[in-house]
């Protein structure tokens, strides 16, 4: 175990970092009066109500709630405990952080996935030695080669090979004596009906699928000679360390050049992927045979700004392609672009044949928008001289420009349209709208108010008043959804951020004997406040959310950024104490009446008599 992170230590690691360098790993930040803004990384958004507060150095999500300082970010966002945030912010910054405030290294995985992991770790290694040392591996070798994948290639994305020569894997774990259930479950091997294991991937390279982190989690195998007995790519079944959904091949190498280079190219194949790292293009990714799932999506969405898909040129890839422009284009913000490669090549044969530059050229320079894309092959297996395929031409492509918002690029494909289709751009324009018309009028309500939000940056989120009010303000989105706060609860919420700011709202509170808040988590947030003063720290509520329980952090953080006053205001004050002392009477003289009738029913006068007295007392207090 670690010991216990002294405050001066992480003092120090705060003073060092800055916020906005780790979140922006993770979130496109943009700049908008104090605040930098982005999409909550912690769940599946348009509009952006993520930021972070860089004087404060804290962040907050107005959608879900979550917020803190920078170590919180990181234990959200990584699932790390506070110790492996501490070391991991230390590191990012450079920061001293002595070995006994160390996490010791993956005490938090079950010793499952530590046991799995290790697993695959050494099969990896095992597949590589066979590959490239043996004489059991010289046919995949030579197919390796001759397919152009050098011998570098293969040590980055550490390729390998299983032999079919009995069961390889199985006798070599076997001779190290890994127990038998780690064997099965890790879904190298096959078993038989009678419970017996054999290799399931043999006579297959291997390519090794990393996580994030770069851990091997899985394994997708090829067969040196594709024949129809069989699949040519087989993957590992799901274990407890491989979901299929949540990892990307390569996304642990591509991650650092799709953060500089704000792109990602998503590849159809595993030999796409790495034929475009051959040829230089690096921020390339592939999903596991599938199309692209929500998570796969929001891994990219933190790194990247575009994504650019490039599949098979033949028709099924430009069949996928659209179904993915289809997909993608609803659910993300990303900017999505296009490629498709001439002569129905996939990535990999195009490197082969045309080389590295040109491949990286079309990559670059040949990225068209998804109305491009789309218009371009609607035009594909139709004849424009004929009339019947000229109308369903303009129908379709009025159809695809619809769902563009800019009036801008309207016009450009407009103008596209009445090149190809002969009809005038006014005629175009008419249509269109009774196009546009019939899409508002057959959405379901819901969705069409939410297009009216602000789905730019240009148009910040109505910030803190949003946090705590339900109004809908102006053109504030609908679909947030917001706790009604009662007007107790606001109450406490306002004395706690003035508590925060100013020394005397403190000393008055603590004089006064009769005072708690009526929530539990406002009453321990003002003992903590006042514990972590007494203690001798300065008021900073970044230092004091890592002084508080994890639980309470979102809500203080949300409390001190309400938009209130920043001067101190008696009158606010008083109010506030009013409502809640008004709301403590009430749930006495409640209480008192309950237990008067009690007494009533028992027959017992002298609890009846005192009782009594105590209601009228407390309906005095009430006026
Ligand atoms: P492709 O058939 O396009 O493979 O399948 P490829 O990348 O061109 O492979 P080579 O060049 O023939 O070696 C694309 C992806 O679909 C999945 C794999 O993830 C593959 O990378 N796939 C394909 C399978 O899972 N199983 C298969 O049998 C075939
Ligand atoms: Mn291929």
């Amino acid at each position: 175990m670690a010991s216990k992170i002294p405050e001066e230590v992480l003092d120090d690691i705060r003073r060092q970092t800055n916020i906005v360098d780790v979140v922006g790993q993770y979130v496109q930040l943009k700049k908008a009066g104090k605040n930098l803004f982005g999409t909550c990384p912690f769940h599946d958004e348009k509009t952006p109500s993520f930021s972070v507060n860089e004087e404060k150095q804290i962040f907050h999500c107005f959608s879900c709630g979550r917020g803190g300082n920078v170590f919180k970010f990181l234990m959200e966002m990584e699932q790390l405990s506070f110790p492996e945030a501490v070391a991991k912010v230390a590191d990012f910054v450079g920061a001293d952080l002595a070995s006994t405030f160390r996490p010791v290294q993956g005490s938090r995985e079950s010793s499952e996935v530590v046991a799995l992991k290790q697993l695959y770790e050494e099969a990896s290694k095992l597949f590589k030695h066979v590959l490239t040392s043996t004489v059991a591996g010289q046919p995949a070798l030579d197919y390796l080669h001759q397919r152009d994948l050098t011998d570098s290639l293969i040590e980055t994305f550490d390729i390998g090979f299983l032999p079919n020569q009995g069961d390889l894997l199985l006798t070599f774990f076997q001779n190290r004596e890994i127990d038998y259930q780690t064997l099965r479950q890790s879904g190298l091997f096959v078993e038989t009906q009678t419970g017996k294991l054999h290799d399931r991937f043999s006579g297959r390279v291997m390519f090794p699928i990393r996580n994030a982190q770069g851990a091997v989690i899985a394994f997708s195998g090829r067969v040196l000679q594709a024949t129809p007995d069989q699949p040519k790519y087989l993957n590992s079944p799901e274990t407890p360390i491989f979901n299929k959904r949540k990892v990307l091949f390569n996304f642990d190498l591509a991650k650092a050049t799709i953060h500089q280079d704000k792109r990602v190219y998503l590849f159809e194949g595993f030999m796409d992927v790495i034929a475009a790292y051959s040829a230089g293009i690096q921020n390339g990714v592939a999903s596991m045979g599938t199309s692209l799932t929500s998570e796969q999506l929001s891994l990219l969405t933190h790194q990247a700004q575009e994504l650019v898909v490039c599949y098979d040129g033949d028709q099924p890839g430009i069949e996928a392609m659209k179904r993915a422009i289809g997909l993608l284009g609803q659910h993300s913000t990303l900017e999505l672009g296009v490629v498709v490669l001439p002569s129905g090549a996939d990535p990999d044969e195009y490197v082969r044949q045309f080389g590295a530059e040109q491949f990286r050229e079309t990559l670059q320079k040949g990225v068209e928008t998804p109305t491009a894309f789309e218009l371009r092959y609607l035009k594909q297996g139709l004849n424009l001289t004929n009339e019947k395929d000229q109308l369903d031409y303009v129908q379709q492509a009025l159809a695809v420009v619809a769902q563009i918002d800019s009036p801008l690029e309207i016009e450009v494909y407009l103008k596209q349209i009445e090149e190809t289709s002969g009809i005038t751009i006014d005629t175009l324009k008419r249509q269109l709208q009774t196009v546009r018309v019939k899409n508002v009028t057959s959405q379901p309500l819901q969705q069409s108010v939410q297009r009216g939000g602000p789905d730019s940056y240009d148009e910040p989120p109505m910030l803190v008043d949003e946090a705590t009010m339900p109004v809908n303000r102006g053109n504030a989105p609908q679909q947030r959804q917001v706790k009604r706060l009662s007007k107790i609860e606001h109450a406490e919420q306002e004395i706690l951020h003035m508590l925060m700011r100013h020394e005397d709202v403190r000393l008055q509170l603590e004089n006064n004997a009769d005072f708690s808040f009526v929530h539990t988590p406002y009453q321990l947030i003002y003992e903590l406040w006042r514990a972590y003063l007494d203690e001798g720290h300065v008021a900073d509520i970044a230092g004091f959310t890592t002084y508080i329980p994890d639980d309470l952090q979102s809500l203080v953080i949300q409390i001190d950024l309400l938009a209130l006053p920043e001067e101190a205001n008696q009158e606010a004050l008083n109010d506030c104490l009013y409502v809640i002392g008004q709301n403590s009477v009430q749930e006495q003289l409640k209480m008192a009446k309950i237990a008067l009738s009690e007494a009533r029913k028992l027959g017992n006068q002298d609890e009846e008599f005192r009782l009594t007295l105590e209601v009228i007392r407390l309906i005095g207090k009430m006026q």
